[in-house]
C-alpha cells in the first residue's frame, strides 16, 4: 500500500472540508484520537486527516500514534493562527520555513522582590531523541521540509501567501511588546499552539514536515478572531495536494 500524507488540523474548522470531500472514506480510531483515510484532489493523493484537538499535548499525542501507526511520508500541520508580522492580514497564509517552541525558555534569575521581568529569558533547548542514530540532541527550532515549502510555495492559488516563522507554543499572545519581542528573538510571522509539538516528533521520526498557517487574527493590525478562514486553509491544501508532485 502507497505511504499516506498526514495533514492535521487542531479544530472543525481546519479539518470538516477535508473529511467531507474524502473518498472511500474510513475512519480509524486510536486511543483517543480518530483518523480519517481516504483519497483527496483530481490526483486521488492518499492522505490520512487527523483532528488533534487544540494545543501541544493534543497535537503530541496525534502526532505520536499516526506516526507509529499509518507511517505517513510527511506531516503537514495546518491551521489557523494569530498574526504576528504586519504584512499579513487575516486571510493571509504563512507558509512554515521554521517552526520555533516559543514557550520553551528559560529565565534570567532575579532577587525576592525584584518584579517580573518578561524580557530576560534564553532559549530553553528540546531534546530530541533520534531513531535512526539512537542519539539525543537539543535544538531550539525545528525545521520545515524545502521540497514541500517550495511546492507550497509555487502553488497557483486566489489565497495570498509568504514564507515565514510559524511561533508555536500553549501561549495567546495579546501583548503587542511581547509579540515585537518574539519576533526580534525568533522573526516569528504567526503562531499557533500545535506546529512545534508535530514538528518536534517529526525531526524525532526522520519524517518530513512543514507547517502552514492562515490568519485568522492579527493584533497586530487590530484584526479580531474569526475561526471560519480555517475553511480557506483547507482550500488551499486541496490546491496545495492537487499541485505539489508537479514541484517535488
Ligand atoms: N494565538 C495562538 N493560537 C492561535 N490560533 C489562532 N489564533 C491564535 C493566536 N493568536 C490557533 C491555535 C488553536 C486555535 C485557537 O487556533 O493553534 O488551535
Amino acid at each position: 500500500k502507497q505511504p499516506s500524507l498526514l495533514i492535521q488540523g487542531a479544530m472543525d474548522t481546519e479539518t470538516a472540508y477535508f473529511i467531507e470531500h474524502l473518498e472511500e472514506y474510513e475512519c480509524v480510531t486510536i486511543g483517543n484520537w480518530k483518523f480519517h483515510t481516504g483519497f483527496l484532489g483530481a490526483k486521488r493523493e492518499p492522505v490520512i486527516i487527523s483532528k488533534t484537538f487544540q494545543g501541544m499535548v493534543n497535537a503530541a499525542a496525534a502526532t505520536s500514534l499516526a506516526l507509529a501507526y499509518f507511517k505517513p511520508w510527511a506531516v503537514i500541520n495546518q491551521g489557523i493562527g494569530g498574526g504576528h508580522d504586519k504584512k499579513f492580514h487575516r486571510g493571509d497564509i504563512v507558509l512554515g520555513e521554521k517552526v520555533v517552541p516559543m514557550g520553551s525558555i528559560a529565565y534570567a534569575f532575579s532577587e525576592e522582590g525584584a518584579g517580573i521581568d518578561g524580557k530576560s529569558f534564553s532559549l530553553l533547548p528540546v531534546e530530541i531523541f533520534y531513531r535512526e542514530t539512537g542519539k539525543t540532541k537539543k535544538v531550539t527550532e525545528y525545521p520545515c521540509d524545502g521540497k514541500l515549502l517550495k511546492a507550497a510555495e509555487q502553488v497557483k492559488t486566489k489565497y495570498h501567501t509568504g514564507r515565514g516563522v510559524i511561533g508555536s507554543g500553549d501561549e495567546w499572545n495579546n501583548q503587542l511588546d511581547r509579540i515585537a519581542l518574539l519576533r526580534e528573538r525568533y522573526h516569528t510571522a504567526v503562531e499557533d499552539m500545535e506546529s512545534a509539538a508535530a514538528a518536534q516528533l517529526c525531526l524525532s521520526y526522520g519524517v518530513p514536515f512543514l507547517g502552514v498557517r492562515i490568519l485568522s487574527n492579527s493584533i497586530v493590525n487590530g484584526e479580531k478572531f474569526d475561526e471560519a478562514v480555517g475553511i480557506d486553509g483547507q482550500k488551499f491544501m486541496l490546491s496545495l495536494i492537487d499541485q505539489m508532485r508537479e514541484y517535488m
